[in-house]
Order: C-alpha cells, then sequence, then structure tokens
C-alpha cells in the first residue's frame, strides 16, 4: 500500500522527481529509487525488466548486503485492485503492452494480434491466470539433448521446492474432489504462495469423469515430472487469504527492508553500454518518452524484459544478426544471428458450446445472474471460499493429452512430418545455425510424440463448465521471430510468431479437436447437452474442412512467449551457454523465458520462478556471494 504515493511521483516531468529526492538524503527502503540516485550509484548488477525472473534473481542476489542491484520496469506499480488480487475478479487490469501487435499471421487468414505480456512490476504474475504447474521430465531431458547442460529435472527440483510454499489442502475435501499431490515434490518454505483451491463448480466432475472414460489417466502430482493425463491443478494463490501471489509481493517486497536493493519503475532500457566487448551498464529512458540517462554495472547487465524485449534490447545494443543490425547503422558488437530467432508461443483456440441441459451453478453463472454473483464475492469476502477463489473464466481441471492418447494415426502424422524438407518452414535466408537448431529440434519433438508413456502432451484441454471450451497447444512445431526494425527503442518490433506455419501443427490441433469432442461424447458431459456452436458444429467432421475453421480461429498466444535467446551452442542458433551467458561477450546473461530453448508442455510460471532461483545461485557461485546453495528463506 505504501507504494502507492511514489510511482505516481515517478510519473511526473523527471525535473520534478529530481527536485523531490534531492530532499531526501538517501532511499528510503529498498528502495523505490529515481534516475539521480540510480546515476550516482555504482551498482554491481543491473536487471533489465521487473517481472518474474527479474524480482526473483533481484531478491536472492541482494540476500547479501554487500551487493548492489538495480532493477529497472517499463511499466509501474498495480494498486492492489481486487483484478489483481481477488482471482474472482481477475481482469481487466491496466498492466499489459498495449498495443504490441504482430505482424499478420500468413497461416491464420492473415490476421494481425496484440502480444499479451505484463507490463508492471511483477511482469506476467500480475495478470496472468495463476495456473501453476510443471514440465514433463522428458522435456527437459530435451533441453539438456540441445545443450542446456544442468537444466535436467533432477537439477532443477530443489529449486522448484525452493521457490514455492506449498500448502496442502483439507483432506477430506482433497479426496472429494481429486486433488492429488506428492509432498515430497513440493517446498513449503520459498516466497510463492501455492495452494489447491477449496472451491469446483459441479461440471467439473462430469468433465473429469468423461476424460478417464475417454482414456485418460488421473495424475499423481502435477508438479511430479509426469505431466500426461487429467488433472486438478494449483493456483499460485496464498492458501489463507485465496489472494494472488505475484512478484511484486513475493519476491520485491519482502525484500523491502534491504538498503542494496533498488527498483526504478516506469523507465525502459534501451541499450547495454559496452567497453569493448564487456558489458558495462545501460541507457534506459522515461517509459513515456524523455531523456535518455546511463546506470553502470561493476558485475553484470542481466536481462529479463521477457521473450519479446530481450531480443529487443540486445539487437538495439549491437548483439544479434549482423545483416540486419547493419542496415540500421547499428554498431556490430557480437554477431549472434539466433537472437530473436525460435520465437514461440502456445496457440490456442476457444470453442463455443451451447448445451440444452447444462448443470448450475457454473462459471457462467456469475455472469448471467447477478444475484448469485453478489452472493459469492460476499462468501468469498467473509470466509475465503466459492467460485471466487477461481481465477475468473477458468475451471479447476485440465486434460494433458499426449498425440497418440488422442489418434491412432500418431505414427503415420510424425512420419509424414519427417519426410518434409523442414527448411522451407523457416523464414527465407535463414541462417544456417538457426536452420540447424531447429532441425535437432523436430527430431526431439518428433520422437517425443511417440514416445509411449513417455510421450510429451500436445494440448492443454479445459471446460470451464459454461459454453467455452479452451484448447492451449502445448507442442508447437512452428518457429517465429522478434526483429527491430527501427533504432527507437520505444518502437514496437516486428513480432511474428509464424503460427501453424509447419503444417504438422494443424495435425495436432485437429487431433486435438476430435479429443474434446471424444471428451464431450462421453455419458457424463453427453447428458449435459452439449453443441458445438459457430464457427464451428458437430456437423463439422472431415480434417480439412476442420483446418479451414482453425484458420480463421487459431489465435498465436497463450501469453508463454518464449525462446528468442536460447540456451544452445551458437552453430545451432543458440545465444547462451548453459550459465545463461551471452556469446561473445563480458557480463551479461539472459534470465527470462528468452533463454528456454523449447517451450514446455506447461504453463511457464512455476519454471521461471524455479530458473530464477537457480540463475541466481549460478550467479553467487562465480562471485563468491553470500547465500550460495541456501535452502530455506529468511
Ligand atoms: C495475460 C497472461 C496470462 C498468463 N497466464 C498464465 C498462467 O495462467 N500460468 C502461467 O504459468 N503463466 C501464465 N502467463 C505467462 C507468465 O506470466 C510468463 O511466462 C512469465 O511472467 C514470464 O516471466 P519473465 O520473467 O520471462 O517475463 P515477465 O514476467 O513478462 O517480465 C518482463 C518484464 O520486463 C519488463 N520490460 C520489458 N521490456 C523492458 C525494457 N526495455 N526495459 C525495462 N523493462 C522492460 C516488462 O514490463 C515486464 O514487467 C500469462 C501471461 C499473461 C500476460
Ligand atoms: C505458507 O502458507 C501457509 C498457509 O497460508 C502460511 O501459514 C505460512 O506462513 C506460509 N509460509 C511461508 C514461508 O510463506
Ligand atoms: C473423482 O474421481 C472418481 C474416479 O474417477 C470419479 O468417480 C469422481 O466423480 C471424481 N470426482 C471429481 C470431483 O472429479
Ligand atoms: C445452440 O446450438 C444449436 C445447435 O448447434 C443451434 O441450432 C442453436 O442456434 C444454438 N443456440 C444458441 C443460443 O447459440
Ligand atoms: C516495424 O514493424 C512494426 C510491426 O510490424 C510496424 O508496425 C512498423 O510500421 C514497422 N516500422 C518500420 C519503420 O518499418
Amino acid at each position: 500500500m505504501r507504494l502507492q504515493a511514489l510511482p505516481v511521483l515517478l510519473g511526473v516531468p523527471a525535473l520534478l522527481a529530481e527536485k523531490a529526492a534531492a530532499l531526501r538524503t538517501a532511499p528510503d527502503f529498498a528502495t523505490i529509487i529515481n534516475s539521480r540516485i540510480a546515476k550516482e550509484t555504482i551498482y554491481d548488477f543491473i536487471i533489465a525488466g521487473g517481472g518474474v525472473s527479474g524480482l526473483t534473481v533481484a531478491d536472492r542476489l541482494t540476500e547479501d548486503p554487500s551487493v548492489k542491484v538495480l532493477v529497472l520496469e517499463a511499466g509501474g506499480f498495480d494498486k492492489n485492485e481486487d483484478g489483481v488480487l481477488i482471482p474472482g475478479a481477475f481482469f481487466p487490469v491496466p498492466y499489459l503492452w498495449l498495443p504490441l501487435p504482430s505482424v499478420p499471421q500468413t497461416a491464420l487468414n492473415g490476421r494481425s494480434f496484440n502480444v499479451p505480456a505484463g507490463r508492471v512490476v511483477g511482469g506476467g504474475s500480475v495478470v496472468n491466470g495463476m495456473v501453476f504447474v510443471r514440465p514433463g521430465k522428458g522435456e527437459l531431458r530435451d533441453w539438456e539433448l540441445l545443450g542446456a547442460k544442468g537444466w535436467n529435472w533432477d537439477a532443477l527440483l530443489p529449486y522448484y521446492k525452493k521457490s514455492e510454499n506449498f500448502t496442502a489442502p483439507d483432506q477430506g475435501f482433497a479426496r472429494k474432489a481429486n486433488f492429488s499431490y506428492n509432498p515430497e515434490v513440493h517446498g513449503c518454505s520459498g516466497p510463492v504462495q501455492c495452494s489447491f483451491p477449496n472451491f469446483y463448480f459441479p461440471g467439473s466432475q462430469n468433465w473429469f469423469e468423461a476424460a478417464i472414460s475417454s482414456g485418460l489417466t488421473a495424475m499423481r502430482d502435477p508438479h511430479d515430472g509426469t505431466a500426461n493425463g487429467i488433472m486438478y491443478f494449483p493456483t499460485v494463490a496464498d492458501f489463507t487469504s485465496r489472494t494472488r501471489s505475484h512478484a511484486r509481493l513475493n519476491h520485491y517486497e519482502r525484500a523491502k527492508q534491504r538498503p542494496n536493493y533498488h527498483l526504478l519503475s516506469e523507465y525502459t532500457v534501451s541499450r547495454i553500454l559496452f567497453k569493448g566487448k564487456k558489458a558495462v551498464g545501460v541507457e534506459y529512458l522515461p517509459t513515456a518518452g524523455g531523456e535518455v540517462v546511463t546506470a553502470k554495472a561493476s558485475k553484470e547487465v542481466l536481462l529479463a524484459a521477457g521473450a519479446v524485449h530481450t531480443p529487443q534490447i540486445l539487437q538495439l545494443s549491437g548483439i544479434g544478426p549482423a545483416k540486419i543490425l547493419n542496415n540500421l547503422g547499428i554498431r556490430v558488437v557480437a554477431d549472434v544471428p539466433g537472437v530473436g530467432s525460435n520465437f514461440q508461443d502456445q496457440p490456442s483456440i476457444i470453442i463455443p458450446y451451447n448445451f440444452t441441459n447444462n448443470i448450475e451453478p457454473n462459471v457462467g453463472t456469475l455472469n448471467s445472474n447477478p444475484k448469485y454473483n453478489a452472493d459469492q464475492r460476499k462468501r468469498y469476502d467473509e470466509s475465503r471460499t466459492g467460485p471466487y477463489v477461481l481465477a475468473r473464466g477458468l475451471s479447476t481441471n485440465l486434460a494433458l493429452p499426449p498425440l497418440c492418447a488422442m489418434t491412432s494415426k500418431c505414427h503415420e502424422i510424425v512420419a509424414r512430418a519427417r519426410k518434409v524438407d523442414e527448411s522451407k518452414y523457416l523464414p527465407a535466408g535463414v541462417h544456417p545455425t538457426v536452420l540447424r537448431g531447429y532441425q535437432a529440434q523436430r527430431e526431439l519433438m518428433l520422437k517425443q510424440l511417440v514416445a509411449g508413456k513417455d510421450s510429451t502432451p500436445v494440448a492443454m484441454i479445459h471446460w470451464d463448465t459454461a459454453n467455452s471450451v479452451r484448447m492451449y497447444f502445448l507442442r508447437p512445431f512452428s518457429r517465429g521471430s522478434v526483429t527491430i526494425n527501427s533504432t527507437d527503442p520505444l518502437q514496437v518490433p516486428s513480432i511474428d510468431f509464424r503460427t501453424m506455419t509447419d503444417p504438422i501443427d494443424f495435425d495436432l490441433v485437429v487431433s486435438s479437436t476430435l479429443m474434446n469432442r471424444k471428451i464431450m461424447s462421453q455419458p457424463t458431459m453427453r447428458r449435459l447437452g452439449p453443441n458445438e456452436a459457430a464457427p464451428f458444429g458437430n456437423e463439422i467432421t472431415g480434417e480439412e474442412e476442420l483446418k479451414k475453421v482453425l484458420a480463421g480461429v487459431v489465435e498465436p498466444s497463450s501469453a508463454h512467449q518464449c525462446c528468442t535467446a536460447a540456451m544452445m551452442p551458437k552453430k545451432l542458433g543458440g545465444v547462451v551457454d548453459a550459465d545463461m551467458r551471452v556469446y561473445d561477450v563480458q557480463g551479461l546473461r539472459v534470465i527470462d523465458t528468452s533463454f528456454w530453448p523449447m517451450v514446455l508442455t506447461a504453463a511457464p510460471t512455476a519454471t521461471t520462478y524455479a530458473s530464477g532461483e537457480k540463475i541466481a545461485d549460478t550467479i553467487k557461485k562465480a562471485y563468491g556471494l553470500g547465500g550460495f546453495g541456501k535452502k530455506e528463506t529468511t
């Protein structure tokens, strides 16, 4: 709450802000500061971006009181609005990058989309859907096979545990609700609060049973590395207050008494400063536009601006494909062709339904019945239960089927995809190293589609209990790019998802659509009378016909952008090594989801917190800082 006045101050013209700051001799806290203080301080580390990864690493590094860290965040502070804190009041909140348009998507009938990403202290965690899940072991093994040494399940598990405070549900309720978990894979002293909800809509039960009778199995724990089947999922919510646990709360507020942790909001990092090949600081400017200022880092600059903006900063700084930089007249510091390539997200669709006989109440009742809505809000306010503990619009369970659980044609689909010349699915003129990296990824992904019980899931299917089925396509084969086309740091780069440009993606989406129908046709769902509504419809059954509908419906994003500065060898189009260090320069790491070689078949937040913990340890070890390897939080 105390935060509310200061961000307003930072929003006023720089002159006023500096005058006000000059009246104070030193910052009060750990510490919202102004640009003058930033200029006068020599930091050990400067972090560009105060989202999930940036704040996790800042928190852990500043556990050593001798280490000075500055976080620069383009967005401002949220104001603890209901839309942020109360799951059932979720959205809209004004903390997104807007506008952030993509280029027209050729395989999606030329449609353009706004790219969803958080712009606020806390980043995506302030605005996200609160789904808190982990990927499967096989996918992390694939990361390691691509060169991300030490990023396997066993190495990450201690950091998943360190990051979280998982609170077990009430045992009686958990049994009734089929909440299943394995305490051995959870931590309960970390700062990120996570828990199962204490409520579900009755329709979830019908859907769960239908998924089981479609051949899926219930997962023991969605966090134990076997993501595959059907689950009730934990959310990133405080067990007691049933409010969102976001990165500002869990990695900034808790460290506020530290005078060595500085945070400057509403400023955009525009460029990394180099002395030779060593990063020595950054240039930044007010997000609203204004004068460029510099800040110095004696040890390192850490990029955490998210998978769209991190490659933008790299390219603006002269690290990227030399050809593109030369065309814009940017001095090349390091020719690293992979910067901005390998862009991935998880395409999604909504299939609209109407039901002749649905169960009430369901999530739609909140919108259709004002009295029910008011009663349930009151129930939440008074006793922290009911539909308001769920992120508005979402229900409580998810199905994650692998391809062979959805279609008997899985081997045929994989064989067909193996036969093609994959280079034609990348942009014309793609750098040979980037192509080789893609070939390596594609082979691993194809193997994973038909890996028996170890197969990675292809879709996340979710019935909201009312009139929508949402599907998230977890395993996209298409690859996009983020490329600057201007030297102005406040200009939107050219963002091309290239969604569904590899035709195997259509096969995966069609199979998922048919799987959804299979679930809907099981007895416990069929008796609710589900009817697919336009542009879908139960009568559209041909695969080609379905593909046509899908091209007009698929959206490129689940807000899970990643992989634009991949942790792979440079000869495979990689940008960072296994310790996150950018190739061919010194003192620079990429610490956000940009470093992922391939998108994981789980929502990213849990892994982003865990990788932040691992990265902080890597850096502490490299510099002999306090708190290295520490298990418990303080
Ligand atoms: C609407 C929405 C719903 C989502 N739902 C879920 C979900 O249910 N479950 C889940 O696990 N994940 C979800 N996600 C994704 C998840 O929140 C992100 O994957 C995660 O936040 C990524 O962390 P990050 O540190 O890489 O980037 P972010 O958390 O996005 O942080 C990057 C930060 O850098 C700042 N920044 C960007 N450019 C600059 C610059 N030049 N200078 C300074 N600062 C800059 C941004 O403003 C932002 O605050 C969702 C995301 C969104 C947007
Ligand atoms: C974990 O959550 C429980 C339940 O809300 C709470 O009592 C406990 O204090 C939390 N622990 C930490 C370290 O946050
Ligand atoms: C829990 O699982 C059992 C067995 O599959 C099923 O009969 C029951 O309906 C499920 N309950 C819920 C709430 O999903
Ligand atoms: C519900 O679905 C049926 C069958 O698809 C359709 O005829 C009807 O118009 C739909 N009703 C609404 C309100 O969308
Ligand atoms: C750069 O690309 C963006 C997004 O496609 C576009 O809106 C903008 O006009 C382009 N700018 C230039 C200078 O070409």
